[in-house]
């Protein structure tokens, strides 16, 4: 059984080709109920973008909640990032620990830039795009293997300078005061398609007068920002000019 969340598609296309590969279920965290039943020896597996060095909170809140009927036989996670997970593999074997779990193996691919928000933050150019699908589509296989033949103490991580900073400290400073949709709006090129309202993987958008309007529980994941046709939504002026990334697969909404 693997459970994933995904904002912009990355991590849905590494969840989905995983699930294809490995033969397991596939289950959307933020429209999963915790309450699981796992068979005989079955595996438990998370797949989920790295969020401020860290595993976003949605995730963190989803194992928390979870209860399940037996112990999994192996569990493992897949995090994507644009660059480095730091200490998400520590902060996600801590939860797991509370819930009286522990991690065999855990795995980090590195993917396009979604996180567009803050001044200095930019998409990747085209061809560092190109690669870092490329390397994903080629190390897909060999993860795959790893999980199937259940490797245990296995821990791969991606990491920069300074992780305990970024992990520990800037992390729960950038959940304080980064995240929030006050900033979102649209410009005049909105066509009130609604493709945000229905592409908010938490729900935070309502369409009013043909015109979304953020909720106030935004996770900052910018698939609103990402995926709008006539790149009509707008983080302050912050976005402005940066360009979209539309996924792996050029579409990469919540599943519908
Ligand atoms: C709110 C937010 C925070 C992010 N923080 C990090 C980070 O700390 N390190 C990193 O390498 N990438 C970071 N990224 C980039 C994403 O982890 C990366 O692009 C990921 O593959 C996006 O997955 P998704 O398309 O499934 O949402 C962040 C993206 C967002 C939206």
């Amino acid at each position: 059984m693997i459970f994933y969340y995904s904002g912009c598609g990355n991590s849905r296309y590494v969840a989905e080709r995983l699930a294809d590969s490995l033969q397991e279920p596939l289950h959307f965290i933020p429209e999963t109920e915790p309450a699981l039943a796992l068979g005989e020896g079955e595996a438990l597996g998370f797949v989920f973008p790295v969020y401020a060095w860290a595993p976003p909170h949605l995730v963190l809140d989803f194992i928390r909640r979870m209860q399940l009927d037996r112990r999994p036989s192996y569990l493992w996670f897949a995090c994507t990032c644009g660059d480095e997970g730091d200490y998400t593999r520590q902060v996600f074997t801590r939860a797991l620990r509370k819930a009286g779990l522990s991690l065999d193996a855990c795995f980090c691919l590195k993917m396009p830039e979604t996180y567009l928000g803050l001044p200095g933050f930019a998409l990747d150019t085209a061809e560092n795009e190109r690669q870092k699908l490329e390397g994903v589509r080629a190390d897909l296989p060999r993860i795959s293997e790893l999980i199937a033949k259940r490797t245990r103490q296995h821990f791969e991580m991606l990491r920069g300078s300074f992780p305990l900073t970024k992990t520990y400290l800037l992390q729960p400073l950038f959940y304080r005061f980064v995240i929030s949709d006050r900033k979102f709006h649209v410009t005049e090129a909105c066509i009130g398609c609604g493709r945000c309202e229905k592409g908010c993987p938490v729900h935070n958008i309502q369409l009013s007068d043909g015109k979304p309007v953020w909720q106030g529980k935004c996770i900052h994941c910018m698939a609103c920002y990402h995926h709008c046709p006539t790149n009509a939504v707008q983080y302050g002026k912050i976005t402005q000019g940066k360009g979209q990334y539309r996924g792996p697969e050029g579409s990469a909404l919540r599943p519908q």
